[in-house]
């Protein structure tokens, strides 16, 4: 079938617009330098990637809305798979050292990996809100109104607590309509659901056992991340403004769904 805007024959370089991907590595660095090349194609393709890993992270949790849990448990493996592959890119932009970072760093001014929004409303959806990300991005912006939408939104925990009180088991009435914008506590009630689900039901401890995976894969892109931080630019202050690798390692190791993780010295 031909493209409905052109009436030309659909390409592999039209339907994945090439071309206009290709235009938009723009080194700003004089010469240019030949690392900024590296480091722009690097955090483009991590935006790609968070933009598909929202899209299935918002399946998932249509799908577990619609308690089609085996849908949700493949969903949730590609998320993995993506993550797995977000951690491992780290690697090639390790291969870029200190001085070879320098070349270009100050041309990046305040930019920084600490102002994209799509890791932000990755972390709105697994239940780490916050008014100050939303803040930094200015009314009207596009980034401002995606934070706005998913703020309000149900996370994917409270998908999965609704679904568990679907399949029966006692999750507490206050639980359930907890409101959303509230950062997620453990809950002793939710953690007794928790234990039996893994006594008795397999097929749920098996979904239980994904959102660990989720949880433990957010903290190692973190853990990685800030020693790539570290090995590149030591204990200096990052472009967005923070402390570097001091404020950066304070966000490693808190997990996302505690509830999961406090079971497991009782089970
Ligand atoms: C040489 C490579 C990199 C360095 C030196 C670096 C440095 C930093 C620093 C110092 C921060 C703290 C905020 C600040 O003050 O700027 C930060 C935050 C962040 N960076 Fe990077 N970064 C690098 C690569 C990346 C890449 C490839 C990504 C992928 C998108 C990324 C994503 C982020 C995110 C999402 C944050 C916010 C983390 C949070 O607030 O929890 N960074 N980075």
């Amino acid at each position: 079938m031909n493209d409905p805007k052109t009436n030309a024959a659909v390409t592999y370089g039209t339907y994945l617009q090439v071309d206009e991907l290709l235009s938009l590595q723009q080194p700003r660095s004089a010469g240019p330098e030949h690392d900024e090349m590296l480091f722009i194609v690097i955090h483009q393709v991590y935006e790609l990637r968070f933009k598909e890993l929202l899209h299935e992270l918002d399946h998932v949790r249509r799908l577990l809305t619609g308690d089609e849990t085996h849908r949700a448990q493949h969903t949730l493996k590609r998320i993995l798979t993506i993550l797995k592959v977000l951690v491992a890119q780290l690697d090639i932009l390790e291969t870029m050292t200190p001085l070879e970072f320098l070349t270009f760093r100050e041309r990046l001014q305040a930019a920084s990996g600490f102002q994209s929004d799509q890791f932000r409303q990755v972390e709105f959806v697994l239940g780490r809100k916050s008014d100050a990300a939303i803040a930094r991005f200015p009314e009207g912006s596009r980034a401002r109104a995606a934070l706005q939408k998913r703020y309000s939104e149900p996370t994917l925990w409270d998908a999965f607590l609704h679904y568990l009180a679907r399949e029966g088991y006692a999750v507490p009435a206050e639980q359930l309509a907890r409101d959303p914008i509230e950062p997620i506590q453990p809950s002793e009630a939710v953690q007794q659901v928790l234990i039996e689900v893994y006594r008795r039901d397999a097929k749920i401890a098996e979904l239980c056992e994904r959102l660990v995976d989720l949880d433990e894969g957010m903290q190692e892109w973190r853990y990685r991340h800030v020693k790539m931080v570290e090995r590149t630019i030591g204990t200096k202050q990052g472009t967005g403004g923070s402390t570097g690798a001091g404020y950066l390692r304070t966000t490693v190791g808190q997990n996302l769904f505690p509830d999961l993780w406090e079971i497991r010295t009782r089970l």
